[in-house]
């Protein structure tokens, strides 16, 4: 089974986990546009995209898309992921998309993440953590992730939906991974980590090629 086999048939799973009616936090990425070309389905009375690019997508569909300011707290956020662990602890930011996401996510009750089985890790790290900063800040930011031990890269050439830069961070040692996050967060010129341990997801929907799991996070 492909991949893209794997993510239409979590796309697929997803959707009885939706409530329906609701105004729901919509992500970003080719997982979360395969629910969104089924998403019509929940009858969903608005949502809140997280790019640019997943607004249109929504509206494509005659789906609402409302302002985050204009809504309480969200009942659902859905989202993809670039590696997921048994914590529910994420990478994310592979489509950039990573600072709206995380406002959406904590602005949202429940955090439901849709991967397939290639993004399930032991580990967090293999898949380089994008962090976006402010233009200016660039490099100073990536000074700061050397002296913790990172390799960073510019992510040429691509602007985020709020006019910034993306630099991918290398070989970061991300055990401690709320506490990374927290020291990330802490440099000048960071707008936003892809790493989501603060709020971790709270269910997952994992497309394997023996079938769908549901995983829910473990603590030692
Ligand atoms: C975008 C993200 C996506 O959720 C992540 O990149 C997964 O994408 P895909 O579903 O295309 O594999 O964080 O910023």
């Amino acid at each position: 089974m492909t991949q893209d086999q794997l993510k239409q048939q979590v796309a697929e799973a997803a959707l009885e986990h939706i409530p329906e009616g609701a105004v729901l936090g919509i992500g970003s990425g080719s997982t979360i546009e395969k629910l969104i070309a089924l998403l019509k389905q929940r009858k969903p009375e608005a949502c809140v995209a997280s790019s640019v690019k997943t607004a249109e997508l929504l509206k494509a569909q005659g789906i609402e898309v409302v302002d985050l300011n204009d809504c309480g707290q969200l009942e659902l956020y859905i989202d993809g992921a670039d590696e997921v662990n048994r914590h529910l602890y994420m990478i994310k930011g592979g489509g950039a998309a990573l600072t709206r996401e995380k406002i959406i996510a904590a602005a949202s009750k429940e955090f439901l993440c849709l991967a397939d089985q290639s993004k399930w890790v032991e580990t967090l790290g293999k898949f380089p953590l994008p962090i976006e900063v402010i233009p200016m800040a660039r490099s100073y930011v990536a000074r700061q992730l050397v002296a913790m031990g990172g390799d960073p890269e510019y992510r040429s050439g691509v602007t985020t939906d709020n006019g910034n830069q993306i630099i991918d961070i290398h070989n970061l040692d991300l055990t401690d991974t709320q506490q990374v996050e927290r020291d990330i967060n802490q440099i000048a010129g960071v707008v936003t980590s892809g790493l989501f341990a603060q709020r971790a997801a709270d269910k997952l929907i994992l497309a394997t090629p023996e079938g769908i799991q549901i995983k829910t996070a473990m603590y030692e």
